[in-house]
């Protein structure tokens, strides 16, 4: 079977990189548990110094398996992004996104929980939780106002509007943007460069300025509507309506 996180280690610092392609990198509940668990190695692991979250392919990730939300709305598999959620709020050591493209829900609201940021000049960062009869999830209804401003915020969760790379750099979610190309690599060299500093410090200073129990609070308090959201009506007929590739049609319900 394919790989679908390809996870490596070397001079101290830890790569997860989306690997589904074919599928716009979507993530599917083993993808989620794949990262979670290199995650908690991560933070076990002293030698690792900095983890970076990216991508194969053109896209950072087209967000989570649509048909996977639709099993665990109809009472199959729970979904496993809860899980990897919580273990990136609570990450103690320095993320770091490198965005290629596209970042669909997850793959911008995770954005939000990396420390530095390296994006595509033409990348799309949406958040079109309202599309799919769904809410904001990792505290990105507190997180993404705070960085963005609330009106722009408000237009990407409710009216799908996006954010090219550029922007998103501009506005202060991203570092640096530059060509797809480049983004990995300017992520590694961060990456390389904070490994040579010293963690404690670096570790500490992100605890300073990461409010995790609030981000908890927020985050939990989100997921317990966005639950709700998925079991609703509303939600089956964004999801149908994207299998079937139609436009969904909210009006009969
Ligand atoms: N879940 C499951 N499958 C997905 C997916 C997702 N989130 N995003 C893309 N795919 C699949 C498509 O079904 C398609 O599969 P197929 O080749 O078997 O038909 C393949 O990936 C390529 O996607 P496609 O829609 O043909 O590419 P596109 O360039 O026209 O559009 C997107 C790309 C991402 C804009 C579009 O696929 C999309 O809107 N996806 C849903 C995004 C989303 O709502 N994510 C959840 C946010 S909470």
């Amino acid at each position: 079977m394919t790989e679908l996180v390809k996870i490596s280690i070397a001079n101290g610092v830890m790569e997860i990189l989306w690997n589904r392609p074919d599928k716009k990198n979507a993530l599917s509940n083993a993808m989620y548990r794949a990262a979670t668990a290199a995650l908690a190695q991560a933070i076990e692991d002293k030698s690792i110094a900095a983890v970076i979250l990216g991508s194969t392919g053109d896209s950072f990730t087209s967000g989570n398996d649509l048909g996977d939300f639709a099993a665990a709305a109809t009472g199959g598999e729970a979904t496993a992004a809860g899980g990897f959620i919580e273990a990136i709020a609570q990450f103690p050591k320095p993320l770091i996104g490198a965005v290629p493209g596209l970042a669909v829900g997850v793959g911008t609201t995770m954005l939000l929980h990396c420390d530095l940021v390296f994006v595509a000049d033409d990348a799309k960062l949406t958040t079109p939780f309202v599309t799919l009869a769904l809410v904001p999830e990792a505290s990105s209804s507190m997180l993404l106002p705070a960085r963005i401003g609330y009106a722009r915020s408000f237009a990407m969760f409710a009216m799908g509007e996006h954010l090219t790379g550029k922007q998103a750099a501009e506005l202060g979610m991203a570092n640096a943007s530059m060509a797809a190309s480049e983004v990995l690599g300017a992520a590694r060299s961060a990456a390389a460069m904070l490994a040579k500093r010293p963690l404690g410090a670096v570790m500490a200073t992100k605890k300073l300025m990461r409010d995790s129990d609030t981000i908890l609070k927020q985050l939990r308090a989100e997921g317990a509507v966005f639950a709700e959201r998925l079991r609703s009506a509303e939600a089956m007929e964004a999801f149908t309506a994207f299998h079937e590739k139609r436009a969904p049609d909210f009006s009969k319900l």
